[in-house]
C-alpha cells in the first residue's frame, strides 16, 4: 500500500513534515466545458497533422485559459496517500506513479504516468498490474547491443500504451560513478558513450509507441544515501565529459519528450530549480524542446523553480506544497513568473505531446490485452545477450553427463531476482516467493516466477537436480560433496533509496560459496546483482556467470546460457573492483544516512570515472570494463583508421575462430599520445557482431568527435588537440588486441560536438 511509501519517504528524510494541504480537493478538474465530438475536434486548426508540432502548440495555446495551462503544469501521485489525506485523482490509474489533467475540450488528453525503465511498474499494494519485466538497465547495457535496447524499449512502451499510460518514466542514465549506488541497476553503466547509446535507444523504442519517455535523473543523482539532502560539486568541464555527456548522448539518440530533474542539489541549488542544469545546459545548450518534470518530491518552490527551468511539478503530495497550482497562478498574475515563461511551460508539455504523437494517437483505456508470450521472448533475448561469463575453467557449457547436480541458494528452484523501488514491475502470475524484503518502500523484494532450476531440468533430462536453499552452510557443503556439479546462485538485492553497505555479497553468501567450493571443485557461481561485487572465493570456483537482474524470463535465459543453447555475449558495462580501497571514496558519502542532514559530495575525481579511474591509478580490477567470455574465440585483424570530413573512422576485421557460433563486442579505445585527458584512454566506439564458426566480417565504426576532445567551460566548446592518438582495438579495457596510431588535426567543436 501507499502507506509503505510514506514511511519510507519519511525514513529517507524527505521534507514532507509540516505539510498541511488537504490534497483531495486539489485534484478536482476545474473545467466544466463541453467535450467536443471527434469530428468537431478533427476540424480544429491545431489538429492538422500537416503542421509542425511547434505550430500546433502555438495554435492550441492561444485557445487555452490560464487555468487550463495551469492544469498541465501540476502532477499528482497516482496512488492514494492517506498520511497526507490525499486521494489520487479519480481519472488516474490505481497504484500508478502519476497523473496530470489535460484539456479534453481542446483534444489535449490527460497524462497518465507509469514507472519505469524495465517495464510498467506498480506502486506496491493489493492490485498491482502484472506486466513483462526486462532485465535491469545495467543488464541491457551489458548486451552492448543498441538494437536490443530499442526492442526492449518498444516492448515495454507497448505495454505502457495498452495499460493506458502515455508517459513512461523510463530513460534512467545516471552514470555509475559510485558502484555501491542502490539504483545502479536502473542505469546504463559507467561509460558516458555506452550508457548514452544504450539508454538512448531504449527511449527511442519506448517512444515508437506514440508515448513519451523521460530521460532521468537530471543530474548527478549518483547515490541514494541522502539523495534529498546532498549537494554535489564537480568541476564544470569534468561534468560535461561524464555525467552530462551520458545524458547528452541519450538525449540526442532518444529525443525524449520529457526530462526528469533530480532530488539532489548541484552547486548549492536543487536539481529542479537549477538554472544552470535546466535552462543553460538542457534547454539552451542542447536545445531541448520538451518539458522538464520534477522527480516525485523534488519541487521546492514556485518562482525559482519556474524561472530556473522546471515546467511541471510531479507527484503531489510528495512535495510540501502544490507550488505549481494556485501559487504559480499568483506568481504569473504578479509578474514574478512572466506570461511568456508561463506559456513556454505549458507549450513545452503540448509540444512533446504533439511531437511524440500522443495527441494524434490517444492511449486506449487500460487493459490486459498484451501478447505476453511474444514479450517473454523479447525480455529473454535481452537477458541472454546480457549475461556475462566471467570465469570458465571448462565447466561450461553444461553437458548432459553430470548425474547429480546441486543447485544452492537464491530461490533458484522457483525464480529470479529483480531490483526494488519505484521501478518494480510485478510479474504475470504473481511473485515467486511472497513476504520477502522490507514491508515498506523500497520493498517488497520480488522474485519473478521463472525458475532456473526447472529450465535446467528440462534441458538436462539425465541429471538429478537437488535444491538447497543455502541458509545452512554445512548442509549446503554436505550436498556439494555428494554432487557431481554444483551451481550456487548468489545475489545482492539493491533498491531505490538505499545504497549497498559494501561491495561484498550480503547474508553470509561469501562464506557459503567458499564452503561449497571447498567441498566440490566443480562449483559454478551464478550471480544476480545490481552491479559490481567482490569475490573473495573467485580462485576456488570453476566458473562465474553474472546474470544481473535478468527479468521475467530470466530463469530460461540463465539455463540456455549455462547449457550452451545460447553462447554468452554480455560484456561488463562497469568495472568490478578487486577491493573497495580502489574506489575514489572509501565509503558512500553520508553513509549510513542521517535523516534530514545536508552534506556535501565533491566529485574530485571529475570525469575520471570507472575504468578511467582504474587506468589513471594503475589499479588492477577484479574484472575490467568491457570484459566477457564466450564459448568460442574471436580474432581481430586489419585495423585501419581514416579521417574524412573531420570524422575519425575505424575499420577492422573480426573472425570467429572457434567451433560454435557466437557474438562478440569489439571495443575501440582512444589514447592521446601528445596531450592529456582525464584518463589514459576512453571508449571511442563499439560494435557487436554475430558470427558462425569460421565466419568473419568487416566492421566500420565512427568515433564521436567529443570523445576525442576536452570540454572548455568558458567558451562552451570541445577542443581536439592536434597530435598523435593511439587507436586500440580491444576485448575489454585491459585486453588490447591490436593498435595503430593516427594523427588528428586541431579542431574546435560547439557545445553539441558539431
Ligand atoms: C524516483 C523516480 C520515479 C518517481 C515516480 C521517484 O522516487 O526517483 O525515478 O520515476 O519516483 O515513482
Amino acid at each position: 500500500m501507499t502507506f509503505t511509501r510514506k514511511l519510507s519517504i519519511i525514513a529517507m528524510g524527505c521534507a514532507l513534515a509540516g505539510a498541511t494541504l488537504t490534497a483531495t480537493a486539489q485534484t478536482q478538474q476545474s473545467s466544466s466545458q463541453p467535450i467536443p465530438t471527434k469530428q468537431e475536434l478533427a476540424n480544429k486548426p491545431w489538429m492538422n497533422t500537416k503542421l509542425s508540432a511547434h505550430e500546433r502548440t502555438q495554435l492550441v495555446l492561444k485557445e487555452m485559459t490560464v487555468d487550463e495551462k495551469l492544469s498541465l503544469l501540476m502532477g499528482y501521485f497516482g496512488t492514494d496517500a492517506p498520511w497526507k489525506n490525499f486521494t489520487r485523482p479519480a481519472e488516474s490509474y490505481p497504484q500508478s506513479a502519476g497523473f496530470v489533467y489535460g484539456v479534453p475540450r481542446l483534444g489535449i488528453p490527460h497524462i497518465w504516468q507509469a514507472d519505469a525503465g524495465v517495464g510498467v511498474a506498480s506502486q506496491s499494494g493489493p492490485n498491482v498490474r502484472e506486466r513483462t519485466a526486462l532485465p535491469s538497465g545495467m543488464a541491457t547495457a551489458a548486451t552492448w547491443n543498441p538494437q536490443v535496447g530499442f526492442e526492449g524499449g518498444a516492448m515495454i512502451g507497448s505495454e505502457a500504451r495498452t495499460s493506458g499510460f502515455n508517459v513512461l518514466l523510463a530513460g534512467g542514465v545516471n552514470l555509475v560513478r559510485e558502484p555501491r549506488n542502490g539504483r545502479n541497476f536502473e542505469y546504463g553503466g559507467e561509460d558516458p558513450y555506452l550508457a548514452g547509446v544504450m539508454v538512448g535507444h531504449q527511449i527511442k523504442g519506448v517512444q515508437s509507441n506514440n508515448i513519451v519517455s523521460t530521460l532521468k535523473h537530471f543530474a548527478y543523482n549518483d547515490q541514494e544515501t541522502g539523495r534529498f539532502n546532498l549537494n554535489v560539486t564537480i568541476d564544470e568541464a569534468a561534468g560535461r565529459m561524464s555525467d552530462l555527456l551520458a545524458l547528452q548522448f541519450a538525449y540526442e539518440i532518444g529525443n525524449p519528450g520529457s526530462v526528469m530533474c533530480s532530488y539532489n542539489r548541484v552547486y548549492g541549488v536543487y536539481g529542479c530549480e537549477s538554472d544552470y542544469l535546466l535552462n543553460q545546459v538542457l534547454k539552451n545548450d542542447w536545445g531541448f524542446k520538451g518539458w522538464v518534470m520534477s522527480d516525485w518530491g523534488a519541487t521546492h518552490s514556485t518562482v525559482p523553480a519556474a524561472n530556473n527551468g522546471l515546467d511541471q511539478q510531479s507527484g503531489f503530495p510528495f512535495d510540501v506544497s502544490a507550488y505549481f497550482k494556485e501559487p504559480l497562478k499568483e506568481a504569473v498574475a504578479n509578474g514574478w513568473v512572466s506570461q511568456a515563461r508561463f506559456d513556454d511551460m505549458a507549450g513545452r508539455v503540448l509540444f512533446a505531446l504533439f511531437d511524440k504523437g500522443v495527441i494524434d494517437n490517444p492511449v486506449p483505456k487500460s487493459s490486459n490485452n498484451i501478447d505476453f508470450k511474444k514479450h517473454a521472448l523479447i525480455t529473454q533475448k535481452d537477458a541472454e545477450e546480457a549475461i556475462v561469463l566471467l570465469k570458465n575453467d571448462k565447466l561450461l557449457p553444461l553437458v548432459n553427463s553430470a548425474k547429480k547436480i546441486a543447485i544452492i541458494g537464491s530461490h533458484a528452484n522457483v525464480g529470479v531476482l529483480s531490483g526494488g523501488g519505484s521501478s518494480q514491475v510485478y510479474p504475470l502470475g504473481g511473485v515467486a516467493v511472497s513476504g520477502l524484503g522490507p514491508k515498506i518502500f523500497p520493498g517488497p523484494m520480488v522474485y519473478y516466477p521463472s525458475s532456473p532450476m526447472k529450465a535446467l531440468e528440462a534441458r538436462l533430462p539425465d541429471a538429478r537436480i537437488t535444491f538447497d536453499e543455502g541458509s545452512n552452510v554445512q548442509a549446503a557443503a554436505a550436498l556439494a560433496v555428494e554432487s557431481d556439479l554444483v551451481l550456487v546462485f548468489a545475489n545482492q538485492w539493491t533498491a531505490e533509496s538505499v545504497d549497498a553497505a559494501s561491495l561484498a555479497l550480503p547474508d553470509n553468501q561469501d562464506a557459503l560459496i567458499a564452503a561449497v567450493a571447498k567441498a566440490n571443485k566443480k562449483t559454478i557461481v551464478v550471480l544476480q546483482t545490481g552491479g559490481a561485487i567482490t569475490m573473495p572465493w573467485l580462485h576456488d570456483v570453476g566458473a562465474v556467470v553474472e546474470a544481473w537482474y535478468p527479468g521475467t524470463s530470466g530463469g530460461e535465459a540463465i539455463a540456455r546460457v549455462l547449457t550452451g543453447e545460447v553462447n554468452p555475449s554480455g560484456h561488463l558495462p562497469i568495472t568490478f573492483p578487486a577491493a573497495e580501497s580502489q574506489l575514489p571514496r572509501a565509503k558512500v558519502d553520508g553513509y549510513p544516512e542521517v535523516k534530514d542532514q545536508r552534506f556535501e559530495v565533491n566529485y574530485t575525481e571529475g570525469a575520471t570515472v570507472g575504468y578511467k579511474w582504474f587506468d589513471a591509478h594503475k589499479y588492477t580490477p577484479l574484472f575490467p570494463f568491457g570484459y566477457g567470455l564466450s564459448y568460442t574465440d574471436f580474432e581481430f585483424s586489419d585495423l585501419k583508421t581514416t579521417i574524412k570530413n573531420d570524422q575519425l573512422n575505424i575499420s577492422f576485421n573480426i573472425k570467429n575462430i572457434g567451433t560454435v557460433a557466437g557474438k562478440d563486442v569489439a571495443q575501440v579505445y582512444i589514447a592521446p599520445l601528445d596531450t592529456k585527458w582525464e584518463a589514459p584512454k576512453r571508449l571511442g566506439a563499439f560494435q557487436k557482431v554475430d558470427l558462425k564458426p569460421g565466419e568473419s566480417t568487416q566492421v566500420s565504426v565512427n568515433v564521436d568527435s567529443r570523445l576525442l576532445a576536452m570540454y572548455q567551460s568558458k567558451s562552451k566548446t570541445w577542443t581536439i588537440a592536434k597530435g598523435q592518438y593511439e587507436v586500440i582495438l580491444a576485448k575489454s579495457a585491459t585486453e588490447p588486441q591490436s593498435s595503430t596510431k593516427v594523427k588528428i588535426p586541431a579542431r574546435t567543436l560547439d557545445v553539441n560536438g558539431k
